[in-house]
Protein backbone atom coordinates (compact mmCIF):
# COMPACT_ATOMS: atom_id res chain seq x y z
CA UNK A 1 0.00 0.00 0.00
CA UNK A 2 1.36 3.41 -0.88
CA UNK A 3 1.12 5.18 2.35
CA UNK A 4 3.22 7.56 4.32
CA UNK A 5 4.51 4.60 6.53
CA UNK A 6 5.39 2.04 4.17
CA UNK A 7 7.40 5.17 2.38
CA UNK A 8 8.99 5.68 5.36
CA UNK A 9 10.19 1.98 5.20
CA UNK A 10 11.13 2.15 1.95
CA UNK A 11 13.39 4.69 2.30
CA UNK A 12 14.46 2.89 6.11
CA UNK A 13 13.99 6.94 7.54
CA UNK A 14 14.13 6.13 11.30
CA UNK A 15 11.27 9.63 11.70
CA UNK A 16 8.16 10.12 10.47
CA UNK A 17 7.76 12.17 7.37
CA UNK A 18 6.30 15.38 8.91
CA UNK A 19 2.81 15.05 7.07
CA UNK A 20 -0.09 17.97 6.42
CA UNK A 21 -3.20 16.99 5.03
CA UNK A 22 -4.02 19.74 2.91
CA UNK A 23 -0.51 20.71 2.16
CA UNK A 24 1.60 17.76 1.83
CA UNK A 25 2.24 15.80 -1.51
CA UNK A 26 0.19 12.68 -1.17
CA UNK A 27 1.96 9.80 -0.42
CA UNK A 28 1.74 7.88 -3.98
CA UNK A 29 3.06 10.83 -5.94
CA UNK A 30 5.97 10.96 -3.16
CA UNK A 31 6.53 6.46 -3.82
CA UNK A 32 6.80 7.52 -7.39
CA UNK A 33 9.34 10.38 -6.74
CA UNK A 34 11.11 7.51 -4.28
CA UNK A 35 10.79 4.43 -6.96
CA UNK A 36 12.00 6.54 -9.69
CA UNK A 37 15.17 8.44 -8.22
CA UNK A 38 16.35 4.89 -6.68
CA UNK A 39 16.18 3.30 -9.88
CA UNK A 40 17.15 6.00 -12.06
CA UNK A 41 19.53 7.90 -9.77
CA UNK A 42 19.11 11.89 -11.45
CA UNK A 43 22.22 14.28 -10.54
CA UNK A 44 20.32 17.21 -10.34
CA UNK A 45 17.08 18.03 -8.99
CA UNK A 46 14.58 20.81 -9.21
CA UNK A 47 11.41 20.93 -7.11
CA UNK A 48 8.87 23.98 -7.37
CA UNK A 49 7.73 23.81 -3.70
CA UNK A 50 9.23 22.45 -0.38
CA UNK A 51 7.74 20.28 2.49
CA UNK A 52 7.93 16.73 2.50
CA UNK A 53 8.42 15.55 -0.99
CA UNK A 54 12.29 17.79 -0.43
CA UNK A 55 12.77 14.87 2.27
CA UNK A 56 12.07 12.33 0.08
CA UNK A 57 14.24 13.40 -2.82
CA UNK A 58 17.24 14.20 -0.33
CA UNK A 59 16.94 10.90 0.96
CA UNK A 60 16.89 9.08 -2.12
CA UNK A 61 20.34 11.39 -3.31
CA UNK A 62 22.04 10.37 0.16
CA UNK A 63 21.10 6.35 -0.50
CA UNK A 64 21.99 6.89 -4.00
CA UNK A 65 25.13 8.62 -3.08
CA UNK A 66 24.67 10.84 -5.84
CA UNK A 67 22.68 14.05 -6.65
CA UNK A 68 21.11 16.70 -5.12
CA UNK A 69 17.79 18.72 -4.10
CA UNK A 70 17.44 22.32 -5.34
CA UNK A 71 14.12 23.35 -3.53
CA UNK A 72 12.29 26.59 -4.89
CA UNK A 73 10.21 27.85 -2.26
CA UNK A 74 8.20 31.59 -2.00
CA UNK A 75 7.64 31.23 1.55
CA UNK A 76 9.90 32.70 3.97
CA UNK A 77 8.49 30.58 7.10
CA UNK A 78 8.28 27.48 4.81
CA UNK A 79 12.03 28.03 3.66
CA UNK A 80 12.93 27.99 7.30
CA UNK A 81 10.97 24.97 8.40
CA UNK A 82 12.43 22.35 5.93
CA UNK A 83 15.66 23.56 6.11
CA UNK A 84 15.09 23.00 9.83
CA UNK A 85 13.39 19.39 9.12
CA UNK A 86 16.51 18.33 6.26
CA UNK A 87 18.66 19.05 9.61
CA UNK A 88 16.52 16.97 11.78
CA UNK A 89 17.01 13.92 9.35
CA UNK A 90 20.42 14.60 8.52
CA UNK A 91 19.73 15.07 5.18
CA UNK A 92 21.18 18.62 5.07
CA UNK A 93 23.89 17.93 2.97
CA UNK A 94 21.93 16.83 0.14
CA UNK A 95 19.52 19.47 -0.86
CA UNK A 96 19.60 23.69 -0.84
CA UNK A 97 16.10 25.11 0.02
CA UNK A 98 16.20 28.60 -2.33
CA UNK A 99 14.20 31.21 -1.20
CA UNK A 100 12.35 32.35 -4.09
CA UNK A 101 9.41 35.08 -3.59
CA UNK A 102 6.53 35.48 -6.23
CA UNK A 103 7.67 37.85 -9.43
CA UNK A 104 5.56 38.99 -11.77
CA UNK A 105 5.91 37.47 -15.39
CA UNK A 106 4.62 38.05 -18.85
CA UNK A 107 4.29 34.84 -20.84
CA UNK A 108 1.77 34.38 -23.66
CA UNK A 109 0.73 37.98 -23.16
CA UNK A 110 -0.66 36.78 -19.60
CA UNK A 111 0.65 38.03 -15.99
CA UNK A 112 1.78 35.06 -13.63
CA UNK A 113 3.12 35.18 -10.57
CA UNK A 114 5.72 33.03 -10.38
CA UNK A 115 9.09 32.09 -8.65
CA UNK A 116 11.68 34.85 -9.02
CA UNK A 117 14.28 33.08 -10.55
CA UNK A 118 17.01 35.75 -9.98
CA UNK A 119 19.23 33.64 -7.67
CA UNK A 120 18.72 30.56 -9.25
CA UNK A 121 21.68 28.46 -10.62
CA UNK A 122 20.84 25.21 -11.57
CA UNK A 123 21.91 24.00 -14.65
CA UNK A 124 21.35 20.56 -16.59
CA UNK A 125 18.08 19.44 -14.83
CA UNK A 126 17.32 16.14 -14.60
CA UNK A 127 14.51 15.61 -12.64
CA UNK A 128 11.81 18.77 -12.13
CA UNK A 129 9.19 17.58 -9.44
CA UNK A 130 6.35 20.74 -9.97
CA UNK A 131 4.00 20.94 -6.71
CA UNK A 132 3.58 24.43 -6.55
CA UNK A 133 2.91 27.28 -6.29
CA UNK A 134 -0.33 26.31 -4.73
CA UNK A 135 -3.28 26.39 -7.62
CA UNK A 136 -5.46 29.36 -5.23
CA UNK A 137 -2.95 31.63 -6.08
CA UNK A 138 -3.86 32.38 -9.88
CA UNK A 139 -5.34 30.18 -12.89
CA UNK A 140 -2.78 28.00 -14.39
CA UNK A 141 -0.29 28.70 -11.33
CA UNK A 142 1.94 26.28 -12.42
CA UNK A 143 2.04 27.07 -16.31
CA UNK A 144 5.22 28.80 -16.07
CA UNK A 145 7.43 26.19 -14.88
CA UNK A 146 8.29 25.13 -18.34
CA UNK A 147 9.03 28.30 -19.86
CA UNK A 148 11.15 29.40 -17.60
CA UNK A 149 12.88 26.28 -16.70
CA UNK A 150 12.75 24.91 -20.47
CA UNK A 151 16.61 25.94 -21.00
CA UNK A 152 17.88 24.69 -17.37
CA UNK A 153 16.70 20.82 -18.15
CA UNK A 154 18.99 18.59 -19.23
CA UNK A 155 18.65 17.25 -22.89
CA UNK A 156 16.98 13.95 -21.16
CA UNK A 157 14.89 15.04 -18.43
CA UNK A 158 11.55 13.89 -16.63
CA UNK A 159 9.32 15.92 -15.21
CA UNK A 160 6.77 14.97 -12.83
CA UNK A 161 3.57 16.87 -12.05
CA UNK A 162 1.53 16.71 -8.96
CA UNK A 163 -2.54 17.59 -8.89
CA UNK A 164 -2.44 16.73 -12.16
CA UNK A 165 -6.12 15.07 -12.04
CA UNK A 166 -7.47 19.31 -11.64
CA UNK A 167 -9.09 20.97 -14.88
CA UNK A 168 -6.36 23.33 -14.70
CA UNK A 169 -3.24 21.25 -14.58
CA UNK A 170 -4.70 19.41 -17.67
CA UNK A 171 -4.81 22.57 -19.32
CA UNK A 172 -1.41 23.47 -18.45
CA UNK A 173 0.08 19.65 -20.11
CA UNK A 174 -2.33 20.48 -23.60
CA UNK A 175 -0.19 23.94 -23.43
CA UNK A 176 2.95 22.23 -22.92
CA UNK A 177 2.52 19.94 -25.40
CA UNK A 178 1.59 22.33 -27.79
CA UNK A 179 4.81 24.51 -27.29
CA UNK A 180 6.91 21.50 -26.72
CA UNK A 181 6.38 18.92 -29.24
CA UNK A 182 9.86 17.26 -27.56
CA UNK A 183 7.92 15.82 -25.20
CA UNK A 184 5.69 12.73 -24.81
CA UNK A 185 3.36 12.56 -21.58
CA UNK A 186 1.86 10.01 -19.84
CA UNK A 187 -0.86 10.26 -17.24
CA UNK A 188 -0.26 8.08 -13.75
CA UNK A 189 -3.63 7.82 -11.85
CA UNK A 190 -2.25 8.44 -8.41
CA UNK A 191 -5.04 9.95 -5.83
CA UNK A 192 -4.45 13.48 -7.24
CA UNK A 193 -2.95 12.42 -10.83
CA UNK A 194 0.22 12.96 -11.62
CA UNK A 195 1.68 13.49 -15.38
CA UNK A 196 5.10 13.17 -16.01
CA UNK A 197 7.02 14.37 -19.04
CA UNK A 198 9.62 13.09 -20.51
CA UNK A 199 12.25 13.95 -23.37
CA UNK A 200 14.22 11.49 -25.23
C1 LIG B 1 1.50 21.78 -2.02
S1 LIG B 1 2.51 22.65 -0.94
C2 LIG B 1 4.08 21.92 -0.99
C3 LIG B 1 4.15 20.50 -0.78
C4 LIG B 1 5.50 19.91 -0.80
N1 LIG B 1 5.97 19.68 -2.15
C5 LIG B 1 5.37 18.62 -0.03
O1 LIG B 1 5.28 17.58 -0.62
O2 LIG B 1 5.31 18.72 1.19
C6 LIG B 1 2.88 24.07 -1.92
C7 LIG B 1 3.28 25.32 -1.16
O3 LIG B 1 2.31 25.62 -0.20
C8 LIG B 1 2.87 26.38 0.84
N2 LIG B 1 2.50 25.77 2.11
C9 LIG B 1 3.00 24.67 2.69
N3 LIG B 1 2.40 24.43 3.87
C10 LIG B 1 1.50 25.40 4.03
C11 LIG B 1 0.59 25.72 5.06
N4 LIG B 1 0.48 24.96 6.15
N5 LIG B 1 -0.17 26.83 4.90
C12 LIG B 1 -0.06 27.61 3.81
N6 LIG B 1 0.79 27.36 2.80
C13 LIG B 1 1.57 26.27 2.90
C14 LIG B 1 4.37 26.40 0.64
O4 LIG B 1 4.78 27.64 0.12
C15 LIG B 1 4.57 25.29 -0.39
O5 LIG B 1 5.65 25.58 -1.22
Amino acid sequence: MHSYQTLENKLHLEQSLPVNENWTAAADFLHLLADYCLREKPETIVECSSGASTLVLSRCCQLNEKGRVYSLENGAEFVQQTRQQLDDFGLADYASVLHAPMKDYLLRNRKFQWYDLTHFYPRGIDLLVIDGPPGVMQKHSRYPALPLLGSHLARQCLIFLDDASRPDERDIVRCWMQEHDEFETEFVDTERGCSVLIRR
